[in-house]
């Protein structure tokens, strides 16, 4: 959470940062800052406040010079407020940080400066201490304060008496930096500075990057350089806008026929799925005798359709874990164990935390991650990548139903592998999957009527979403866009289980969402609706065409696959009820209230 950029160079630095800042607030809208070094001061300026960064620019509008480095905040330490706002300047020492710091206040006692602070935050601790350890030498001081820090942070640091050098060091929050004949650039993401140069590299942790405006040089702890990997974007970032769409929700919702084909198209070869460009070895597949899904949120929702999928073609265990609980719950893990670690941003610090300590124990690893180059990329064994494109808005769809149709490839590979299918029944499966693009373009033409039907919940305070098998982690997945999107109650149950608790709250100002996709649970399913409109409450039903019966009302037709294919086509419908619902309520549907893109707190 948090970003940070920082640019030094021959243009004004203004720009670049807010920019930059910007594209970045995804990863936080809380407050925002930049700091500039001013030659006629001799000093870095700070200009900073809470609130987004169109208030920023406005405060900014005088501020000249050609290096600076600027923040946008999702407030851990402290309240929402200028004065905790970043940058933070202490002595010679000014700074932008993202991450956590968790020894910041035996930090504060040891240097006695608890009356001298302007914030509450971790983070201007960390300038402090950095500032105590300021003789002259930049990196001396960074290292030797590093040294003291436990927790996590991506830090890029000024000094005073050093006009238009940056300084960045890091530790698991990740500094992407770039260069072309303007300067250098550095950010939290490769979005924020691609436009400047498609040659990146991600900042080696530990290590000591000194930037001017036409070098970067890199040394670790022990003074010795190092040469980063240099990696290459291919993402479309000029292409990145919101293309006409008020919200970037709705245009990724959009994107979504597009974005799944790419991910799975080329994926498919003589109607079997071959990872053979992603390098991942067969016996990944074969090997394993247990599956441990570990995500976060939506990605692992995700993961729970991918269990299904997995324990019912392959018949291997899968379970799926919160990433957050994972380490904490003694997990049982062998060297039969594959992990599959599910993140869009590739940056979740709980997901990659637990990839870690599986890893550790043994584990073989997998993982399915969108941003390329990201930390969990990196950190995993194999990596297969969705081919989503950036993702900008908070609420995550094009992501999950890119995610899903990976665990529908990896389902059908691994039962090939293991003779759970033969070539026939493969071809069969990949060829289901294939339709699914069109199935999601067919609730993407009738949006209008979802749009309608989403007006049944627009004042409701609470909802409930119901159904079996299948269907139940789709609506988990619906009822999270909902209540993250627009500020509903909502909660998905297993139709079954209602009656025993949950049916106590369903009253007439309960709204219910029902899903019906799956065959054989249909008849029992329509029991379970009655079960609840008998309690007073309105059903709003979403129900596979060829399911369609007289038992109960429809009032959205999903297109018709396989009961294992609706997974889907029903969250699409089901995004754009969240999607209406939020932007019918006038809130904003890319940054709701309290969040962050990327969650790189504990
Ligand atoms: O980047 P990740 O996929 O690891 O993020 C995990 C969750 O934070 C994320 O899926 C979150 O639940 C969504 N933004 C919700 O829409």
């Amino acid at each position: 959470m948090c970003g940070i950029i920082g640019y030094t160079g021959y243009s004004e630095a203004r720009g670049i940062l807010l920019k930059g800042l910007k594209t970045l607030e995804y990863r936080g809208y809380d407050s925002a800052g930049i700091a500039v070094y001013h030659p006629d001061f001799n000093e870095n300026l700070v200009t900073k406040c809470e609130g987004r960064v169109e208030k920023l620019m406005e405060k900014t509008s005088d501020v000249k010079g050609v290096c600076g480095i600027g923040h946008t905040r999702w407030a851990t330490h402290g309240g929402v407020c200028d004065a905790n706002s970043h940058p933070h300047k202490f002595g010679a020492v000014t700074l932008v940080h993202n991450g956590i710091i968790e020894n910041y206040a035996a930090i504060t006692n040891q240097l006695g400066i608890a009356s001298k602070l302007r914030s509450q935050t971790d983070s201007e601790v960390v300038a402090a201490l950095i500032d105590y350890y300021y003789d002259g030498d930049p990196r001396k001081a960074i290292i030797s304060a590093v040294k003291e820090l436990s927790g996590t942070f991506g830090l890029a640091i000024m000094f005073d008496d050093i006009p238009n050098e940056i300084f960045a060091v890091r530790n698991v929050s990740p500094i992407i930096c770039c260069q072309n004949e303007d300067g250098v650039y550095i950010a939290s993401d490769i979005m924020a500075i691609g436009e400047y140069s498609e040659d990146y590299f991600v900042l080696p942790e530990f290590s000591v990057a000194h930037i001017t405006k036409d070098s970067i040089d890199i040394v670790d702890f022990n003074g010795n350089e190092i040469k980063p990997d240099m990696l290459k974007l291919d993402w479309d970032i000029k292409n990145s806008g919101k293309k006409g769409y008020p919200f970037y929700m709705e245009k990724e919702i959009m994107e979504q026929p597009e974005v799944i084909t790419k991910t799975i198209e080329t994926r498919i070869k003589d109607g079997k799925p071959d990872f053979t460009e992603e390098k991942v070895d067969d016996s990944i597949f074969t090997e394993c005798d247990n599956i441990t899904v570990i995500a976060c949120g939506t990605a692992m929702h995700a993961g729970l359709i991918g269990k299904h999928l997995i324990e019912k073609t392959c018949g291997v265990p899968v379970t799926v874990n919160m990433a957050s609980e994972y380490m904490y719950n003694e997990p049982i893990i062998n060297d039969k164990t594959l992990v599959i670690c599910v993140s869009q941003s590739g940056e979740t610090i709980d997901t990659l935390e637990a990839l870690k300590y599986a890893r550790r124990r043994g584990a073989r690893s997998l993982s399915i991650v969108n941003v390329k180059g990201s930390t969990i990329a990196r950190e995993s064994e194999n990596v297969i990548y969705t081919n989503a494109g950036p993702e900008i808005a908070v609420a995550s769809t094009k992501a999950y139903t890119t995610q899903v149709s990976v665990f529908y490839l990896i389902t059908a590979k691994m039962a090939y592998l293991r003779g759970k299918i033969n070539e026939e029944e493969c071809a069969h499966f990949c060829s289901q999957l294939l339709q699914v693009p069109s199935a999601v373009s067919n609730v993407l033409e009738r949006r209008t009527d979802i749009h309608k039907l989403s007006k049944g919940i627009l004042t409701a305070e609470h909802t409930f979403m119901i159904g079996r098998g299948l269907d139940y982690p789709s609506l988990l997945e619906a009822s999270l866009k909902l209540k993250e999107i627009s500020y509903i109650h909502s909660e998905a149950f297993a139709s079954g289980e209602l009656k025993h608790g949950t049916i106590a709250l369903i009253t007439d100002a309960t709204p219910v969402i029902a899903l019906l996709t799956q065959e054989k649970l249909m008849s029992k399913q329509v029991s379970n609706i009655r079960e609840v409109q008998s309690r007073g409450a309105q059903v709003i039903t979403f129900i596979r065409s060829s399911l369609v019966s007289k038992d109960v009302n429809c009032s959205f037709e999903l297109p018709d696959l396989d009961d294992d294919f609706m997974a889907i086509p029903s969250v699409v419908a089901m995004q754009l009820l969240a999607y209406y619902v939020s932007s019918d309520k006038g809130l904003d549907v890319d940054k709701p209230r309290n969040l962050a893109k990327v969650v790189t707190v504990e």
